[in-house]
């Protein structure tokens, strides 16, 4: 009896050794698989512990001139979604042209703890003092599109080849005139200049750009202005005003095409192209032969369709998508302490240093690579541009 009971305590203890070590065995895995889990999780936090000082919890502060233009609406939007892509948070503001407006944006956005500021200035030489104040608050500024002038602030700059722009422009008039062959023949064509806003910097390597192609043929009367105007002095629009470009070129109709037809408008800005697109109707000029060629920048919209239906003739294509994502690396890169990709350290002194700069490539585009360039590019759709 003693024995049996013995045997029966031993059978109830080995089936309990057995279910407890197959319980202990489903335990230990599912303590391994939970400790994996749980060793797993931390390591993933670890990793986006890791990547997160780079982007969580940090704004940017990106200070835009003005909704006016398409091109500046589109270089607000692409910065703003790339660097939120990035976990950073944006606060983007756009000045409508009114300096002291910036001016105080960019002071609330300091007060209000920006990590960087992206600044793409009206007028740099504005936001002096308050590029000083960021500094004083660790505050690294990168410039956009635009030079900040006169300040040691500034850690680096996006912006298009400028003086790029205005070659392209320039040799395009170059081309499509064939001035040579009219020089050759002792030929002219009538041309008027309307050129950038004097407080943006870029605006003179514009100029400088165009006449390096043009002055030659100005200098030997294959190009004519009859207004007389062809300095940078005489021929810059303030703030970019399309208002200021067609009250220039309805003048100079008026004063000096009565007898003779403009064959060239060379504009640096899209904007401009709509005014004297406006001047020129206003005129009596009508698309076909005695429509001038008409330059541009931008390639808005609204500029693109204008090229489509022969009211401008080119315009300079600026992918503000690559624009952003060379701007976004400089952010990232001054946050983070990463390398920024930067292709030019000798053109853009602004007074007190030279700032290291990514110089992004402008297109020519008119009618016969409009799609190639624009749409096949996916910048804009045929639906839009046939809207
Ligand atoms: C930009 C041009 C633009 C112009 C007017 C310049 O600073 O580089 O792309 O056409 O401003 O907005």
């Amino acid at each position: 009896m003693k024995r049996k009971l013995m045997s029966a305590i031993l059978c109830v203890a080995m089936v309990a050794t057995m279910l407890v070590g197959c319980g202990s065995k489903t335990e230990t895995a599912a303590t391994t698989d939970a400790a994996a889990t749980e060793e797993a999780a931390p390591a993933e936090e670890a990793a986006t512990e890791e990547a997160a000082p780079a982007t969580a919890g940090m704004k940017v502060g990106v200070a835009m001139p003005t909704q006016s233009s398409e091109r500046w609406i589109n270089d607000g939007a692409n910065m703003k979604s790339q660097l939120e892509a990035l976990g950073y948070e944006v606060d983007l503001q756009y000045a409508e042209d009114d300096v002291q407006a910036q001016v105080s944006q960019i002071e609330n956005m300091i007060a209000s703890g920006a990590n960087c500021l992206v600044i793409a200035a009206i007028d740099s030489s504005t936001l002096i003092n308050v590029e000083a104040q960021a500094k004083e608050a660790n505050i690294p500024i990168i410039a956009y599109d635009r030079l900040l002038m006169d300040t040691d602030a500034v850690s680096y700059y996006a912006t298009f080849d400028n003086k790029g722009v205005g070659t392209a422009i320039g040799t395009y008039i170059k081309d499509v005139k064939d001035l040579d062959a009219a020089k050759a023949a002792g030929e002219s064509y009538t041309i008027e200049f309307f050129m950038g806003s004097p407080d943006d910097n870029n605006a003179v390597f514009f100029y400088q750009g165009i006449m390096d192609v043009l002055q030659p043929y100005l200098d030997d009367g294959t190009l004519v202005a009859k207004s007389g105007r062809t300095s940078f002095e005489d021929t810059c629009i303030l703030r970019w005003s399309q208002d200021t470009a067609q009250a220039n070129l309805e003048n100079y109709l008026t004063a000096n095409y009565a007898d003779e037809k403009l064959d060239i408008v060379c504009s640096a800005f899209d904007g401009f192209s709509y005014g004297c697109k406006a001047a020129l109707e206003g005129a009596g000029y009508t698309v076909g032969e005695e429509w001038p060629l008409i330059t541009g920048q931008d390639a808005e919209l609204m500029a693109t369709k204008n090229i489509i239906s022969g009211h401008q003739t080119m315009s300079i294509y600026k992918d503000t998508r690559v624009l952003a994502e060379k701007c976004v690396k400089m952010v990232q890169a001054v946050l983070e302490g990463s390398e920024p990709e930067i292709n030019d350290t000798e053109q853009y002194n602004n007074n007190v240093i030279v700032v290291p700069s990514y110089l992004c490539t402008p297109v020519a585009v008119d009618k016969s690579n409009y799609k190639e360039i624009i749409v096949d590019g996916g910048y804009y759709t045929e639906e839009q541009l046939a809207e």
